[in-house]
């Protein structure tokens, strides 16, 4: 059985001050609940201060992105490395946000799963298909290479803590969501390429969440359905009884 996974996307928002005092009304929001994995990821300035505020609970932390490489002359970056001794047990790699302003291409994405594995950061990798692409009928076609591309020369045997996040890019803070239908059908696409890519036992296990205006009101309907293992919340995760209500609302 795949364990549900709701992740916070806080993007560019939250001093390390603002995150704890989220975390601080989040923790009893959410103390009895075990049902769902809970991952935040704050700003990389506040990683450190999350961190020690989730000390003596179920909540993990994640960066937002990083270099794929140990060390080097890359101004700005950070490393695996740095973002495990910051804390950090979770990674999202490819965010549309980075594809479209900051130079992303399915090739760093996959170098990036890659170190990720090697560090044993769990990866939650993002796809989606922008509005045109879905308008011409590419949707197949690009969720299929996003996969393929990021899962090249990736080990079967190393691949099982693989996440990924289906964020069809038309959804994301725009308020429209995909129906449970249009996220179902390209979840099972992600699951066939991730079967194709690597094997079907890793695919049966490997979470696929959805991501793109996700919100209390339809977490239900939208979070875990039976290719839907989760969500990858923006907006309304930096709300904490918001971002705990989605919880709460999507436990199976
Ligand atoms: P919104 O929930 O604000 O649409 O953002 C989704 C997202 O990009 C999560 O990574």
């Amino acid at each position: 059985m795949r364990k549900p996974l709701i992740a916070a996307n806080w993007k560019m928002f939250k001093t390390p001050a603002e995150a704890i005092a989220f975390i601080h009304s989040f923790v009893p929001l959410i103390q009895s609940h075990r049902r769902t994995d809970v991952v935040l990821c704050p700003a990389m300035t506040s990683l450190a201060a999350a961190h020690t505020a989730v000390t003596d609970t179920h909540i993990h932390i994640g960066a937002q992105t990083m270099h794929w490489l140990d060390s080097g002359a890359y101004t700005g970056e950070t490393s695996p490395p740095m973002v495990k001794a910051l804390g950090c047990s979770h990674v999202l790699i490819g965010h549309s946000e980075r594809r479209q302003y900051f130079n992303e291409t399915d090739e760093t994405v996959n170098l990036k799963l890659k170190a990720a594995l090697a560090h044993h950061i769990i990866p939650i990798v993002c796809v989606g298909e922008q509005h045109a692409e879905r308008e011409a009928g590419h949707t197949a076609s690009v969720l299929k290479r996003q996969v393929a591309a990021a899962l090249v020369g990736v080990a079967p045997n190393e691949a099982a803590p693989l996440v990924i996040a289906y964020e069809p890019v038309w959804a994301i803070g725009t308020g429209l969501t995909a129906t449970p239908e249009i996220a179902e059908e390209a979840h099972k696409i992600i699951r066939t390429q991730v079967a194709a890519s690597l094997n079907s036992a890793i695919a049966a296990s490997t979470r696929i969440l959805y991501g793109g205006s996700v919100k209390p009101e339809n977490a239900a309907s939208l979070c875990c359905l039976e290719d839907i293992d989760g969500a990858l919340v923006g907006g309304a995760s930096l709300d904490p009884h918001s971002f705990a209500q989605i919880i709460l609302n999507s436990a199976p």
